[in-house]
């Protein structure tokens, strides 16, 4: 292990910075509480964190409409504490990747302001996309295209004079006007900003929507079944074109130039294993979240294909896999998989199953407390760009984004320091339910059975394995027989010496035959009867050195 570059096999925390921790008192997260925090994720046992973005951003999209990509939006502190920041997570053993967002800029970034200053045709417009609108005085949008938020993806320019000018790409908010990948300027651009914040010591880049930056330069309208959201089928004119990939090699070649381990890590939502395998040639990018892992439903047929195929894809280009339950997008898994004491259940489960996986894996930030979505917020306090666009039809992500509940018995829960009471400012920008008052990090710090205790258990368990040669060989399954309650379990070992059984039922099972005598348990993430059998929804990490 100690010769393979650590993104091979990392934890990587995500820090969302506007809901981790607040120095100030404003009731937004902000690069110093990060920082006051960086010891409970170094104690949590993770390798490194992600940042969301903390650029400077008016926040149309929480920080994904980015005014400009070498500072930090003055909310959330300054360069002076991003370094203070770095330096301080390396100190402690933990590697740190910021947010790279190159598929959209702000409209407030000076390049769009330029824009839309300048006139068609002109270099300032050629950065993005803009395009003449279609029908009798072009008042249509130029093609079918849907933004990923709802509505179209076209907004139009207005001149000085009030007539009706081009119309502008965004596949996300209107605020977050498409850059043209085909323009020498916006490749230089990146490479320089890439270079900005190697050179301050990143170990890393998350990169946002990998799989958009390439369009098809007729830009057709949509044709049957290919849909804007979701992950996008081959042939698309914006999703995961074959262009994209010479922008990643580009890349590549910046990064590899650097004398030290850097990782990019793409956001890339394409329908398949095999395709997101493309992302990952050697000579692009380095590893990709598994969305396909993510999105598998609570059934142990389904899981299973999720990680052999995933495996085996990745395998071919010689990446290593990579495990993802949650993010700032998507629904938090304790509810996905069934809200309640049940949806907790199988979360612990699921920790234990992603984190004996061969690869690297993602916590988001808050599933190690076992944070449930938050779905009753009211309308008033939502942000996300989506609940606006659909009129409110989507919810939106919000209720995945409430602030972490630290310590204490009331909001903000050690968030920030509390505001006086009667203010109105300083309030968590999301209000947090009253009840996480017993999901509080220092509550679950000392209780035995809490999630935090066996993410941590873990986490620890999963590393001194790995030092030790245990959990490092290949994932192979394990025969579990057959019948209703063996066709919901799971059971594989890593090489010899490790492995980890899953009963994604309710019934209680039997451990498979197949599990050499004389295994002991190392961790469970439920009760473990003295019967051998394994209790439904839980599972079980086992060592022997006879497996
Ligand atoms: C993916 C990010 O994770 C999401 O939060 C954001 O809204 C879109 N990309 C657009 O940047």
């Amino acid at each position: 292990m100690a010769d393979t570059p650590w993104w091979r096999h990392a934890v990587i925390y995500q820090v969302y910075v506007r809901s981790f921790a607040d120095s100030d008192g404003d009731g937004m997260g902000d690069l110093p509480g990060v920082r006051s925090r960086l010891g409970y994720i170094a104690d949590l046992g993770v390798d490194a964190i992600w940042l969301n973005p903390f650029y400077p951003s008016p926040q149309a999209d929480a920080g994904y409409d980015v005014a400009d990509y070498r500072d930090v939006e003055p909310t959330f502190g300054t360069l002076a504490d991003f370094d203070a920041l770095v330096d301080g997570a390396h100190r402690l053993g933990l590697r740190v990747i910021v947010d790279l967002v190159p598929n959209h800029t702000s409209d407030e970034h000076p390049w769009f302001r330029a824009a839309l200053a300048a006139a068609p045709g002109s270099a300032e417009r050629a950065r993005y996309l803009f395009r003449e609108g279609r029908g009798p005085g072009c008042d249509l949008p130029p093609n079918d295209w849907q933004s990923v938020f709802g509505g179209p993806a076209w907004a139009r320019v207005f001149e000085p004079d009030g007539s009706g000018g081009q119309w502008f790409l965004h596949l996300f908010a209107p605020e977050q006007p498409d850059l043209d990948w085909t323009n020498d300027e916006v490749r230089a651009e990146f490479e320089s900003i890439l270079r900005f914040w190697l050179d301050r010591g990143v170990d890393g880049f998350r990169i946002d929507v990998a799989h958009g930056l390439a369009k098809d330069p007729d830009m057709p309208d949509i044709v049957a079944g290919q849909q804007t959201s979701g992950p996008a089928r081959a042939g698309h004119p914006h999703w995961d074109r074959d262009e994209v990939h010479e922008v990643f090699r580009q890349w590549r070649r910046v990064t590899d130039s650097y004398d030290r381990d850097v990782a990019f890590v793409a956001e890339a939502w394409v329908e398949t294993p095999a395709q997101l395998a493309r992302y990952l040639r050697p000579d692009e990018l380095h590893t990709a979240f598994n969305f396909e892992f993510l999105l598998a439903p609570w059934d142990a047929a389904g899981l299973r294909a999720a990680i052999d195929s995933s495996i085996q894809a990745l395998a071919e280009v010689g990446a290593p896999p990579t495990w993802v339950l949650s993010n700032h997008d998507v629904v938090r898994h304790v509810t996905r998989y069934g809200g309640g004491d049940l949806g907790l259940r199988r979360a612990r489960a699921a920790a234990l199953l992603m984190l004996a996986l061969p690869g690297g894996a993602y916590v988001y930030q808050g599933e190690e407390l076992g944070l449930p979505q938050v779905i009753d917020l009211p309308d008033d306090v939502l942000q996300d760009p989506t609940f606006f666009r659909t009129g409110g039809v989507e919810r939106g992500r919000d209720g995945c984004r409430v602030p972490l509940p630290w310590s204490g018995e009331e909001p903000p829960f050690g968030f920030g320091p509390s505001p006086a009471p009667g203010a109105t400012v300083g309030h968590p920008w999301l209000p947090q339910p009253a009840e996480w008052a017993g999901l509080t990090a220092a509550r679950q710090a000392t209780a035995p059975d809490s999630m935090l205790t066996l993410y941590r258990q873990a986490l620890r368990l999963r590393r001194s394995l790995a030092e030790e040669g245990a959990m490092t060989g290949p994932l192979e399954w394990i025969d579990v027989g057959s019948g209703p309650i063996a066709g919901d379990v799971l059971a594989f070992r890593r090489g010899t010496g490790f492995a980890c059984v899953v009963n994604l039922g309710e019934e209680p099972a039997d451990t498979p035959a197949d599990l050499a005598l004389g295994a002991r348990v190392l961790l469970a993430s439920g009760d473990v009867g003295d019967d051998g059998r394994i209790q439904g929804s839980t599972a079980i990490w086992y060592g022997s050195d006879r497996l």
